[in-house]
This record gives structure tokens, C-alpha cells and sequence, in this order.
């Protein structure tokens, strides 16, 4: 490759890539001992006429750097029309470098909407697995939408079959809401306990992610349709707000220097279409968007901008502390504005909010007092208010809250503000259980909060993921779930579907 035809190539992925210095430096044919392509492929935040394709070399995952040898490598790409690749429709060079853990970003325009893609890569003499690329329907249509819900995949704590379940549906999309990785300090193998130090420096999150993304089903998944993923704490360190580590032991400067750590690694592994900043320690992750006319989904990003959590992290009783001050943000004032606004201008049918943390309350005992997890958004009472009245205001009864974080399956209905829990109901809010995180579910978990928070319909505690369908009039959640994680191969179990119609107040189970 000439140093023309790589500057041409850069200016294309300039956004995702970044500056690389030294372009000339470049290894056009290296030789790999070992597989490169062993973390598999992915593609995300597709659009209309293209999408985000992704992979990184890495020969020897676990090791630093993954194994690569040189500063910087030539990847190229191909997307194709069928899988076989006679049909070639788009294809480039990209640059795998160093700095950036050898991991590439190619957002690739051109293509036609509503249309499968297969795309791959390869570098030397060796080729990727093929991943599947979907774009979105033109802004006009109201093209119906099947997609998935993910979060909380810890890895020692089970085994990924839900993922291998979902890679089965015929899905257009995967939103993952978080706890992608967990940075806690492990032992080796799988259904372990962890133990030992947490990870905080760039290579041991890189590390850890190689890790995750080494499981097949993980990959399979992957491979299967576009994500469109946001992040929650463990990303980075768990509970932690804005710039306060859980340990409190650890200063500002040093969760800052934790936070770039774990945010670098974060965009390094994922498909996103998510621009550099200055410092990644303030990467900005929230994004909107479309499937046609149908839906337009807010990802947000509730840890790097919300305040501290009132009265420690876990469950209190309220009031406590500066827990109802109004000044308490959960997404901070900019982009809690960004989404209140984006809520009012809004034309779409369905109005998606990737959200991370549980936005009903769940009271923890029958009868006063009120007890509620501070880490939640009933941590930061007058901040969800908000949250709910520009629904209410804007988009009621057209809008759904996808949930993550708790690990655990609930369907809930949101009233237009909890503090008079006797506003009526303006959305409904879907929490996914964790794909592992928690280990083997409980099929008769003792306590229902059901029979203590009236606006919780349904719950459940078992591993799995929620399969949604969108439709013009209609929005049906299927609660997918496996019995345990502890071994693989679990059977596929839907415990429950629950359906909001459009513009009408209320669940119902199907
Ligand atoms: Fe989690």
C-alpha cells in the first residue's frame, strides 16, 4: 500500500481510528503464528445506509498487546451482499495500531436500508469469521423491529447459553445496557468465585475484554445482527458516580485515571460509532438512533455524569441525607436536557430510552418506612420526576424504558412522577435480567416485590434476556430465560410475555 492510498483510507475512518502518527510505519503483510481473529468480529449503531464494522488483531488474546508484533498493521475489509462474498458492495484498508489496542473501527456508508450485509476482514494471510450487518429502514418507514435485551455478562459466574438461544432468533438488532465486563479481581476458569485485586490500568481492562470477548457464544451473538451498546458500572468500577469510587480509599484523580483506563478499553472493544475525546477519561457515549419512523432509541450514559448516591450505595431508608434535593442529577444537566428536548421534538411512533438502572421504585418491606436502593434511580428521586414528566409531557403512553443492572427480570409501569405514585401511568419499563450475573437463577425466588410496589406487574429471578417486537401498534416483550448457567446448554424458557399498546396506559400479559 502506498502512503497516498493509506493517507485516502484514513480520511475514511479518520472519526473512529483517529490521528495515527508515524502512517508510514505501517507492516502491509505480517505473518501471525497464531489466529489474529480470535476475538471474533461485531458490527453496532447502524443507519440508514450503513453501519460500524469491527474487530482487533489479537493472536495471543491474554497477553499484552494481545501478541501483535510491530506498532501498526493493514487490515483489510470487505462487506458483500451474500455471504459467500461474490457480490462485493463495499471494501477498504484500515490501520490496526498500537495505541489503540490494534483494534479497528470501520464506518462504512453507501449501502442500501433494510438490508442484510456480511462483512469480514483480513490481515496477512489471515481471514476473519463473517459478521452480519443490518441497516436500518428509510426515515419514512415504519418497518416493524425485532430486538434483543442484554446486560451483566459476568464471565466466572456461568455460562453464556442465553446467548447462544438468542443467537437464534431472527433479530434486526442487540441493545447490551452494561456490565459488559466486570472488573473484579478473578481466579481462573469459569463458575468461580472472584477474588484478589480489581483491575484499574489500560492493560487490564484490554485484557480482561479479550477475555470476555474469547467465549464463542459471546462471538456468535455478535456476529449475528448490529448492537447498539451503552455501558453501566462495572466497566469501570462498581457503583462508582461520576468521578467517586465505590472505595473510598480511592481519590478522584485516581477513579479519573480509572475511568480513562476503562473508557478507552470500553470504545477499543465495541462497534460504536462514538467520536474521540480530548481525554477519555470524559468520553462521551450518549447517542440517539432511528429505525425509521418507528423508533428512536436514547442511549444514555447514567454513571459519568451523576452525582454521588445519597446515603451510601445500598438499600436506605428515605429520607436520608441530600437524598431528595432537587440538585441531584442522575444524567447530569446536559444530557438530561439532550433527551428532554430530543423527547419533545421527537416524531417517532416509540421513543426508547437504553437505560442502565431500575427507574420504578421497589420498596423492600411492606408498610412504611419506604426502603430503596440508592444506586438506583430511586436513589435520585427528583431527577427521575423530571425524567418522567418530560414523558409524560411529550410522549406518553409511546415511550419504553429499557433497564439493566439489577439481574433480575421485571415488568414495570411508570407513573408520571413516584413522588404521588397517583399521576396516572405514562410508560412501561422492561428490565432484562443478567445473561450470567448472579449464577443459576431461582425458579420460587421467596420475596415478590410485585406484592409490595403495585406498579411492578411481574418478576422473576432467572438468567436470560428480553426478545421485544416493535409494531406500529404495539409493543410485546418476551421474557426469555434459562433455568441455570452453571452448565452449558441450558433449554430456552419464555416465563412470560407482556405487551404495551400504543397510546393506551398500561401492561398487559399476553
Ligand atoms: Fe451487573
Amino acid at each position: 500500500m502506498d502512503r497516498r492510498d493509506f493517507l485516502a483510507n484514513l480520511s475514511c475512518t479518520a472519526a473512529l481510528a483517529a490521528t495515527v502518527p508515524n502512517v508510514w510505519r505501517v507492516t502491509n503483510r505480517p505473518r501471525f503464528a497464531d489466529d489474529p481473529f480470535q476475538l471474533g468480529v461485531a458490527s453496532g449503531d447502524p443507519t440508514p445506509n450503513g453501519g460500524v464494522i469491527w474487530t482487533r488483531l489479537a493472536p495471543k488474546p491474554l497477553e499484552l498487546d494481545g501478541g501483535m508484533p510491530g506498532p501498526r498493521t493493514v487490515v483489510t475489509w470487505e462487506v458483500a451482499s451474500d455471504d459467500g462474498f461474490r457480490t462485493i458492495v463495499k471494501q477498504g484498508r484500515a490501520t490496526a495500531a498500537a495505541e489503540l489496542s490494534y483494534s479497528v473501527h470501520v464506518d462504512v456508508t453507501g449501502l442500501e436500508p433494510e438490508r442484510w450485509y456480511y462483512y469480514r476482514f483480513m490481515a496477512g494471510d489471515a481471514r476473519s469469521p463473517v459478521g452480519r450487518l443490518r441497516t436500518t429502514p428509510a426515515a419514512s418507514a415504519s418497518t416493524p423491529l425485532r430486538f434483543a435485551v442484554a446486560s451483566c455478562q459476568f464471565y466466572e459466574q456461568g455460562y453464556y447459553t442465553a446467548y447462544a438461544h438468542m443467537a437464534r432468533e431472527e433479530l434486526d438488532l442487540v441493545t447490551h445496557l452494561g456490565d459488559y465486563i466486570y472488573e473484579y479481581g478473578q481466579y481462573e476458569g469459569r463458575v468461580r468465585r472472584h477474588a484478589g485485586l480489581e483491575i484499574r490500568t489500560l492493560d487490564d481492562y484490554r485484557r480482561r475484554y479479550a477475555q470476555y470477548k474469547s467465549d464463542p457464544l459471546l462471538q456468535a451473538a455478535h456476529a449475528l445482527c448490529p448492537w447498539v451498546v451503552t455501558w453501566d458500572d462495572h466497566e469501570v468500577d462498581n457503583n462508582y458516580a461520576g468521578s467517586i469510587g465505590e472505595n473510598i480509599m480511592e481519590s478522584e484523580e485516581q477513579m479519573r485515571a480509572r475511568r480513562a483506563a476503562g473508557y478507552q478499553a470500553w470504545w477499543e472493544h465495541q462497534p460504536v460509532r462514538v467520536p474521540r475525546a480530548q481525554s477519555w477519561a470524559d468520553l462521551n457515549i450518549t447517542r440517539s438512533f432511528d429505525w425509521g419512523s418507528l423508533a428512536r432509541f436514547w442511549v444514555l450514559d447514567g454513571r459519568q455524569y451523576r452525582s454521588d448516591q445519597a446515603c451510601d450505595d445500598g438499600g436506605r431508608v428515605v429520607p436520608c441525607g441530600e437524598w431528595a434535593s432537587p440538585s441531584r442529577t442522575m444524567l447530569g444537566q446536559r444530557q438530561e436536557k439532550w433527551v428532554t428536548d430530543g423527547l419533545a421534538a421527537s416524531r417517532a411512533r416509540w421513543n426508547v430510552l437504553a437505560n442502565q438502572v431500575m427507574v420504578a421504585p421497589n420498596d423492600a418491606d411492606a408498610g412504611p418506612p419506604l426502603q430503596l436502593p440508592m444506586d438506583t434511580w430511586s436513589g435520585y428521586p427528583a431527577a427521575r420526576d423530571r425524567l418522567l414528566g418530560a414523558i409524560a409531557t411529550h410522549a406518553p403512553n409511546r415511550s419504553v424504558v429499557l433497564t439493566g443492572d439489577i439481574h433480575t427480570q421485571w415488568a414495570n409501569e411508570l407513573h408520571a412522577g413516584f413522588s404521588r405514585p397517583d399521576r396516572p401511568v405514562v410508560a412501561a419499563e422492561f428490565v432484562a435480567t443478567s445473561i450470567t450475573s448472579g449464577g443459576d437463577g431461582n425458579a420460587n425466588p421467596g420475596n415478590n416485590p410485585s406484592a409490595i410496589n403495585p406498579h411492578v406487574k411481574w418478576y422473576a429471578n432467572q438468567r436470560g434476556y428480553i426478545s421485544c417486537t416493535v409494531e406500529p401498534g404495539a409493543w410485546t416483550a418476551a421474557y426469555r430465560s434459562v433455568p441455570y448457567v452453571s452448565r452449558p446448554d441450558a433449554p430456552l424458557e419464555t416465563p412470560a410475555t407482556w405487551r404495551l399498546t400504543h397510546g393506551r396506559a398500561g401492561l398487559t400479559r399476553v
